[in-house]
């Protein structure tokens, strides 16, 4: 066929496809019982949040995300005729433009998609160790760890989002990637207008980006791009102008690897050119498990996050029904079950290409059937008991898509911290990771999340570094897409997710309430239970005290995007403790 009628019979096609699933979206959704009634949700007086917030809602196709830009670049890839696939790769790279604390080309990530006709997968674009580095690469003269993990040129892992994004695109996208890329390059060559939280991210990021190349268009006069100036950049357009043009390999193997590896030269980096040449994405099994009847779809490692989740959640299926929301017995209950499932986690997860990780047994009944006779009802059980008893053996973002056939994508990507390493690669226009710090710098040391990880998790060439991130679509009992949700914040990032999914499925709350419910965390060391501060009544911590657990209030656990199908199309929320964000749809 010409190519411009070909054009046309592929656009026409998929335009078909669309408004036959529009026509038919609204009346498959009608009163299905496989959705039971949301039930009010009461949050204590002294939360920040209301109960009964209004989510956003949308017939047909929805995306929510940590930027308003981002979100509406991914609805209008859609609008365009574009699939879930083609929206959350549109997005990823609309955020690496307009959202550099965490959006990213220099970072890696991890998608689980779940197709309308029933196909799942996940595809696992986690950044690598560069061939030079090595097991003790961080631990210094003195035998303590240095702070080179966390910023600085050897902070870096070999990046894969670009060639993840362009692998799952290949895979399910339906549009050509020139169009899918196109909305990026032109908000980074015609710019946006810099809103407070734009400012704000960078200005507090200043000494990160301060040291490196991204001081020029970031600090020209010192100071971060002002309120209301509109933000362009050019490197970056041509950067992924070149992707657009010639895929991945430019980026891998073309004049993107020369800049990234002439960067990490000049910096005193390790990625080479023969690091980025042997990149590789990797397809893998999503681990499919249910909890009371719901079944989830959760990204395997190199992650932990599904592996994580899912425990958590079995582990509560198996100790009983649900206590109430916000009652010491439901708090207790769950963070019991969080901090064995992190013991497990932190001791036994690592790169499935270099350890044998024991993902089935964690993830099976049976094993949650007997870690949760190993919780009491009313006392809690110090870290240190539980290692033997269980036989041992940032910054991110995530987002939220579906369209309008009822494709899914869950997708989460990180550069680690804030602005990654704040090395960037001059003339490409983007920062690269500083993700070598989720490895296992020196066992029994915490990182900078404080977790406190083991062997299976050491550094080695190769090898991807172990992480929290937990992209996860739920079905509902009939099968049906019900929620696709994760989030930012390594390792409360498992937290928001099992939490949003309790709230959902056992106390029947909307996703909004879901979404703004203060949340709890338990990663087993420090031995402690982190509660968001205001959230829970005065006697309900004191009870958990009672119960022997150590509680204390700090900050945000973590910040998610999730979309949830409701009669008659979808409700989204962005985290409101991330500013910012928005859930856009039609
Ligand atoms: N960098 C955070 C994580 O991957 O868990």
């Amino acid at each position: 066929m010409e190519p411009r009628l070909k054009r046309f019979a592929f656009y026409g096609a998929v335009l078909a496809g669309s408004l036959l699933a529009l026509a038919s979206a609204p009346s498959r959704r009608a009163d299905d019982p496989a959705i039971p009634p949301r039930v009010p949700a009461n949050f204590t007086a002294g939360w920040r949040f209301p109960a009964g917030a209004r989510a956003s809602f949308a017939s047909h196709a929805m995306v929510a995300s940590d930027n308003r830009i981002a979100s509406d670049v991914g609805v209008q890839i859609m609008k365009d005729g574009g699939n879930a696939v083609d929206a959350a790769v549109a997005t990823g790279f609309a955020l690496a433009v307009a959202y550099p604390e965490a959006g990213n080309l220099g970072g890696g990530g991890y998608m689980v998609i779940r197709m309308a006709d029933g196909r799942v997968a996940a595809i696992d674009y986690r950044e690598t160790a560069p061939l030079a580095a090595t097991r003790d690469m961080y631990v210094g003269p003195d035998g303590k760890v240095t702070g080179e993990s966390v910023i600085g040129p050897k902070a870096s892992g070999v990046p894969g989002a670009v060639a993840g994004m362009l692998e799952a695109h290949r895979k399910f996208g339906v549009l050509p990637i020139a169009k899918v890329l196109a909305p990026a390059i032109r908000l980074a060559s015609e710019g946006f207008v810099v809103d407070t939280a734009f400012f704000r991210s960078v200005s507090g990021a200043k000494y990160r980006i301060e040291n490196y190349a991204g001081k020029i268009p970031f600090f020209a006069n010192d100071s971060a791009p002002a309120i209301g100036s509109r933000f362009a950049q050019p490197a970056l357009a041509r950067t992924i102008g070149l992707i657009a043009d010639s895929g991945a390999a430019v980026f891998y193997r073309g004049s993107i690897a020369d800049s990234i590896a002439a960067e990490m030269q000049r910096a005193g980096g390790l990625i080479t050119k023969a690091d980025l040449a042997r990149y590789r994405p990797i397809w893998r099994q999503p681990i499919r498990s249910s909890y009371r009847g719901y079944a989830l779809i959760a990204m395997p490692p190199s992650s932990s996050g599904g592996t994580t989740v899912t425990e958590i959640l079995n582990i509560l299926e198996a100790y009983g029904p649900a206590a109430p929301f916000g009652s010491a017995e439901e708090i207790h209950a769950a963070a019991s079950a969080s901090q064995r499932a992190f013991v497990d986690r932190n001791s036994k997860l690592g790169d499935p290409a270099f350890v044998k990780a024991p993902v089935s047994e964690l993830t099976s009944k049976a094993y949650a059937r007997a870690i949760a006779k190993t919780i009491s009802r009313d006392r809690a059980d110090p870290t240190s008991g539980l290692a033997s008893a269980l036989r041992e053996g940032t910054e991110t973002t995530h987002y939220s898509v579906v369209d309008p056939m009822g494709n899914a994508v869950a997708t989460t990507t990180t550069l680690n911290d804030l602005y990654g390493s704040g090395v960037y690669v001059r003339g490409a226009g983007f920062f690269l990771n500083d993700e070598m710090d989720d490895f296992t710098s020196k066992p029994g040391v915490p990182n900078m999340f404080g977790l406190i990880q083991g062997e299976a998790n050491a550094i080695a060439p190769g090898k991807r570094m172990l992480s929290a991130m937990s992209p996860t679509i739920v079905l509902d009992p009939k099968g049906q897409l019900l929620l696709i949700t994760g989030a930012r914040g390594g390792p409360r990032i498992i937290s928001a997710t099992y939490q949003v999914i309790l709230n959902v499925i056992d106390h029947r709350m909307s996703i909004a309430d879901a979404m703004n419910a203060p949340r709890i965390h338990h990663q087993s060391r420090p031995d402690s239970i982190r509660v968001e501060p205001g959230g829970f009544e005065p006697s309900v911590i004191a009870r958990l005290r009672e119960m022997g657990h150590f509680v204390f209030e700090q900050g945000a656990v973590a910040s998610a995007a999730s979309i949830m199908r409701v009669k008659g199309g979808y409700e989204g929320v962005d985290d409101s403790r991330n500013r910012g964000g928005a859930a856009l749809g039609f």
